[in-house]
């Protein structure tokens, strides 16, 4: 078998990288290891910054997500017992983010891959990749008990935190720059309307809490836990008890409660691989960085890693030129180690960090504070969070 990008994942990189180099007359192949409805389950982002939507709809799938997706003009910090706006919209001259999940996104771009004729691997096992020093890369995998060899010009290395792309290089070859942060976020997915009718993160004195949704009667709360907690000790009432606790009175009132119909706990780190290219291997989204969820950056990142890369790719086979390729790596960490600051510093502001000292609390209330008398203070905040230029 013969295409011209390999993909490895099926992820929202892998699907997104796909619909966009399909439309430019591009042949690929998305190899996943897990099965499509595995895929399209996974709970996980909800706000997309403008750029990603445009990206969404340069590959023809925005319809969906301008229907159902929300604009937001704003979020809320509470912490103190205050609640305070940042009016992002008037902040950074009009930009909003919008609100759609990614089981969504890559509901749609299954869908639209499927309806092309695309081809998508699922339920490959033992995915292996080889010769990407060469012009002729090789991915090897097995399906229905046979094994399968693909030959291709380029492999895209879209395949997570956890996959085979970025394992496959030499350790010499790589920098890796990490910290782990000693806690995760327990989130809960219900079927009842949010609690606000914009997006609050709180600083409490118990812990982290953020109340999102995904739609007007579908609600999306997450609580700071220690690393080591199991989602078997939080029933739905210890849950809502604990996020309550952490809101002031009038969005806690608000919070409506209802079975979860998920409940899981994402750990949270930083992470960097540099560089993002080795040979005829181009890493794209979580397989070459990893952020916090606090600033909701990951999804956004891999999608503007995409788009540079689809660009390379475009201008590689249709002018035979190499200088997009060559400039990937570098133009693309230069957006993710600013979206790595964010978050990193979001996450710091926010959080409750087990060894922090009273002094560095008092800190962490001063900045809030300031955030909300100094419109200097609160532009940054609004610019990043609506997003860089890409
Ligand atoms: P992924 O979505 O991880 O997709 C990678 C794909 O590759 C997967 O389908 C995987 O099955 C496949 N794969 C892995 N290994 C192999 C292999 N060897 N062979 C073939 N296929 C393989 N971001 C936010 O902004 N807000 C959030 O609330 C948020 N919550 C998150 C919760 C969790 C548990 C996780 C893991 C991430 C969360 N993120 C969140 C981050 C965001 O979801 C990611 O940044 C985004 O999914 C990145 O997309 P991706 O396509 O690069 O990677
Ligand atoms: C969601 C996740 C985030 O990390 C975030 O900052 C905002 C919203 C969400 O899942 O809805």
């Amino acid at each position: 078998m013969r295409t011209q990008v390999a993909i490895i994942g099926a992820g929202p990189a892998g699907l997104l990288l796909g619909q966009l180099l399909l439309r430019a007359g591009i042949d690929t192949a998305v190899i996943e290891r897990k099965s499509r409805d595995y895929v399209l389950a996974r709970i996980r982002a909800g706000v997309l910054e403008q750029g990603t939507t445009d990206l969404l709809d340069a590959a023809g799938v925005g319809g969906r997500m301008h229907r159902e997706g929300q604009i937001h003009e704003g979020i809320s910090l509470a912490f103190a017992g205050r609640l305070h706006r940042i009016d992002l919209r008037s902040l950074t001259n009009g930009k909003t983010v919008r609100v759609y999940g990614q089981t969504e996104i890559t509901r749609d771009l299954a869908d639209a891959r499927d309806a092309a004729g695309g081809m998508t691997v699922y339920e490959a096992g033992e995915v292996t990749i080889a010769d990407f020093g060469s012009a002729t890369p090789k991915v090897r995998y097995i399906k229905n008990g046979a094994a399968q060899e693909l030959t291709c010009d380029v492999i895209a290395g879209c395949d997570g935190h956890h996959g085979v792309c970025r394992a496959s290089v030499p350790p010499s070859a790589v920098q890796l720059f990490e910290r782990v942060y000693p806690f995760g976020w327990l989130g809960v997915l219900v079927d009842q309307p949010p609690a606000d009718h914009e997006l609050v993160y709180a600083n409490s004195a118990r812990g982290f809490a953020l109340c999102s949704m995904r739609s007007a009667a579908r609600s999306r709360y997450y609580v700071q836990v220690p690393t080591d907690e199991h989602v078997a000790n939080w029933p739905d009432d210890r849950f809502y008890d604990e996020l309550r606790r952490r809101l002031p009175a009038q969005i806690a009132a608000a919070v409506t409660p209802g079975p979860s119909i998920e409940k899981s706990i994402a750990p949270l780190r930083s992470f960097v691989a540099e560089p993002m290219r080795f040979g005829r291997l181009f890493l794209a989204g979580d397989a070459a960085h990893i952020v916090p969820p606090t600033g909701a950056k990951g999804l956004n990142l891999a999608a503007s890693d995409v788009r540079y890369l689809a660009q390379a790719l475009i201008e590689f086979f249709g002018e035979r030129s190499e200088a997009g390729l060559n400039a990937y790596s570098t133009r693309a960490l230069a957006r993710i180690w600013k979206a790595e600051r964010f978050s990193w510093w979001m996450t710091s502001l926010l959080h409750q960090m087990p060894e922090a000292s009273p002094f560095e609390q008092k800190m962490q209330l001063a900045e809030l504070d300031y955030l909300c008398q100094s419109q200097a203070a609160a532009t940054v905040l609004a610019e990043n969070y609506v997003g860089l230029p890409v």
